[in-house]
């Protein structure tokens, strides 16, 4: 049980706002004191780089530092040396297909994915397409980003080597048979590739239990500072993959004719000064929502959702493009009115969601739609919340919403 009150006084935004209701945590999450803490005491009481320096303040940073690996190991029960930081979950699955470009992938091979994925799980595999000539297979969904795994094989055979696919979709929040798709990308062995961005914020994600090759998220998104990816891998994967940044701390040595020797995993895809405040308040962040329980956190969000959806359903002037779902987001429109002019009318009583594609531009093949409103919760909403929110949603029309923007 979430004792919810106790939880929002941790977090300063909620005072700052007591009128906001935020239901645009799909894009990013509020952070609690104990995150601005860990960040500010960094500059304010430690500061220095890590990995560099022979003084007590550095050997606490490398401590603190490295020790933050360990916070995200418990969290995907893995090892804390398959953990790399990168800046975002774009960047851990850039290094990933880029990486695996320059050992695994060559023309003709297959990627499968989804065409419920977001930019970044995307763009990095056309970019390979247009450079190495990688063909891009996607998955067969239904209208609100489901599989039917009994469809799924039929886009297998010996040429896939990469199946890179979101645990959880971010504008439909569909929860893909992870398990399953790596069982059947190890069958045709390829290798398995977890977009986690709106996954390992709100439940339980066990690397080993579900056979995860490589796993991208964000703190951001957990309640974390912005600036620091996660890169997870198994660690004879991390050693086989080459980092696609090069320069400082990720080298052993190098020589004058231009030959180097690189350390091993996860160093070696830190290149440069890393986000040290990031990842101290990450590791805050992540020891934060284990201390509160993603099982608690899951079974909380999907009991404010059904309510959300149980009370929105009721509204004429609303379409839902997810229904079905058990969890995750709620995708709407209001009918005839343009989502962005909607979002604008919710603003201006408060409430705050996100408009428009949501990075997902090829979803719409699926939806039937390119432009939605997306209502997404997390543990620290509340059901008050939910009933300002429904309340708002039925007053939006086309004459209130058009032409307010903020
Ligand atoms: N990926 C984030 C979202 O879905 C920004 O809104």
């Amino acid at each position: 049980m979430i004792d919810v009150q106790a939880v929002r006084n941790d977090f300063p935004m909620f005072k700052a706002h007591p009128e906001l209701v935020y239901f645009d945590n799909g894009a990013t999450t509020f952070k609690p004191q104990c995150v601005i803490d860990a960040v500010t005491s960094y500059y304010t009481e430690h500061t220095s780089n890590v990995h560099r320096g022979d003084y007590a303040i550095a050997a606490e940073n490398d401590r603190l530092y490295d020790g933050a690996r360990s916070s995200f190991a418990r969290l995907l029960n893995c090892q804390p040396k398959e953990i790399a930081f990168t800046h975002n979950a774009s960047a851990s699955m850039n290094q990933i297909a880029y990486g695996l470009s320059r050992s695994v992938l060559k023309k003709g091979d297959v990627i499968v994915t989804t065409e419920a994925e977001h930019a970044s799980d995307l763009l990095p595999w056309f970019r390979l397409q247009e450079d190495l000539g990688v063909e891009i297979r996607y998955l067969p969904l239904d209208s609100q980003a489901n599989l039917d795994l009994t469809k799924a094989e039929a886009c297998f055979d010996e040429k896939v080597k990469v199946v890179a696919v979101a645990m959880v979709t971010n504008v439909l929040g569909s929860i893909l048979p992870i398990k399953e798709l790596g069982k059947l990308a190890h069958k045709y062995g390829a290798v398995f590739v977890v977009d986690g961005a709106q996954a390992v914020p709100h439940m339980p994600v066990d690397v080993q239990e579900l056979d995860i090759d490589f796993l991208s998220c964000s703190a951001h998104k957990m309640c974390g500072p912005n600036g620091v990816g996660i890169l997870y891998g198994k660690y004879e994967l991390l050693e086989q993959l080459e980092p696609i940044f090069m320069g400082g701390d990720m080298n052993a040595r190098f020589q004058k004719a231009g030959t180097y020797e690189l350390k091993h995993a996860p160093t070696k895809f830190e290149a440069g000064t890393p986000n040290i405040e990031g990842v101290l308040g990450a590791a805050a962040a992540c020891d934060d929502i284990q201390a509160i329980g993603l099982e608690a956190i899951h079974a909380y969000e999907k009991e404010l959702r059904s309510y959300a959806l149980e009370r929105l359903s009721a509204l004429e002037n609303l379409v839902i493009y997810n229904p079905d779902n058990a969890y995750g987001p709620i995708a709407f429109n209001a009918k005839g009115v343009f989502s962005q002019d909607a979002a604008g009318y919710l603003a201006s009583r408060n409430i705050a969601v996100r408009s428009g594609n949501h990075c997902a531009k090829i979803l719409h093949e699926i939806l039937g739609t390119d432009s939605t409103i997306r209502a997404s919760f997390y543990f620290y909403n509340t059901k008050e919340e939910v009933d300002r929110f429904v309340e708002a949603a039925n007053d939006i029309s086309l004459e209130n919403a058009i032409g307010i923007f903020f």
